[in-house]
């Protein structure tokens, strides 16, 4: 019979060891069979530890994503709201997944994986997809105003990420512009949305959230920026997953309704309170020039103000760096 790993993962302990004989038994396959499942557990990221002469053992505990708890988690009218769930095991990209969706997607659908093969991350980059413990999360909405309506939507996702993670009791997290979550000055969450459809008619986005809750140290070197997960900041304490995707699930689903009808407006008040730029030295790099100024929060766009001398320049897309003191 044929080991799935999930079910490897299921039959797994953070607590004791399991020995690769009573992992075969349990499970009724082989202990060569246990043994090559466990090698490809742990090239996915899988937080697998052998315990010597024992067996194997979690580095840590897993919570499973299931839609059932991650529905359980929301209030009626967000259910409603809500026309798929899903919840893949393995998958190349769950933004990926719902770009290819996004025609014949009759409402709000969300996907998430346990992980991505090809994880993106804004500017081409990869996005670190291990196995074992990091929310990677997708969202598609239909926009009827065209894409011309929706500049400033990837701060507002940005407040909506913040209000999830306060929901969950982590508090300590602010936006560098225009969307990156941070705690302690690294990266905690990154945030990709991607627009199709008509410029001044019909159109979608897909907003891909991917939350660092337990980022083993072999993803962690492979990040070419400063990153941190909620297990370090909250020394050990991380929030259920089940429960953090329902609640980025509510929070977007309101937010998304809210910008719809009002635009950035209504959210000029809550970027200002995760605003992490304001008042600080700040590089920027934009159209191939360094500019260097200090930021001055954002307009009614979205777009980055910052102070040069006595003149602002508006940013809508650039790269920035806070300038070391
Ligand atoms: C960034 O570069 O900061 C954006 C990272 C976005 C990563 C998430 S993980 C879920 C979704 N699927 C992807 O392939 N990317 C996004």
């Amino acid at each position: 019979m044929a080991i799935t790993p999930s079910a490897l993962l299921a039959a797994l302990s953070a607590d004791h060891a399991v020995s690769g004989a009573e992992l075969a038994r349990r499970l009724q396959v082989t202990r060569a069979a246990v043994w090559k499942q466990i090698e490809q557990l742990r090239e996915l990221g899988a937080p697998v530890e052998a315990a010597a002469g024992r067996g194997y053992r979690l580095a840590w505990p897993l919570e499973p994503l299931d839609a059932a708890r991650i529905r359980d988690g929301l209030d009626a009218a967000t259910r409603k709201r809500l026309a798929e769930l899903s919840v893949h095991w393995r998958i190349d990209s769950t933004s990926t997944e719902l770009l290819r969706r996004a025609s014949t997607a009759s409402g709000i659908e969300v996907c998430l994986a346990e992980t991505q093969s090809a994880g993106r991350g804004r500017r081409g980059r990869e996005w670190q997809s291990p196995l074992g413990g990091n929310l990677y999360f997708s969202l598609l909405r239909r926009f009827d105003a065209g894409m011309a309506q929706l500049s400033g939507l990837s701060l507002v996702v940005g407040t909506a990420v913040v209000a999830a993670l306060a929901d969950c009791g982590v508090a300590e997290v602010g936006l560098k512009w225009p969307n990156d979550v941070l705690a302690d000055g690294r990266k905690l969450a990154g945030i990709l949305v991607e627009l199709g459809g008509e410029f001044l008619g019909p159109c979608h986005a897909v907003i891909g959230i991917g939350i660092n809750l337990r980022l083993p140290a072999a993803a962690c070197a492979r990040i070419d920026q400063p990153a941190i997960d909620l297990a370090s900041l909250r020394r050990g304490k991380v929030p259920s997953r089940n429960v953090l995707a329902a609640r980025l699930i509510v929070r977007l689903v309101d937010a998304l309704d809210r910008f719809a009808a009002q635009g950035f407006a209504a959210f000029a008040e809550a970027y200002a309170r995760c605003d992490l730029l304001r008042g600080r030295d700040l590089r920027v790099f934009a159209a191939g020039a360094v500019h260097e100024g200090v930021g001055a929060g954002v307009d009614e766009r979205g777009a980055l103000i910052v102070r040069h001398g006595k003149s602002t320049t508006h940013y809508d897309s650039a790269e920035v760096s806070v300038r070391a003191a």
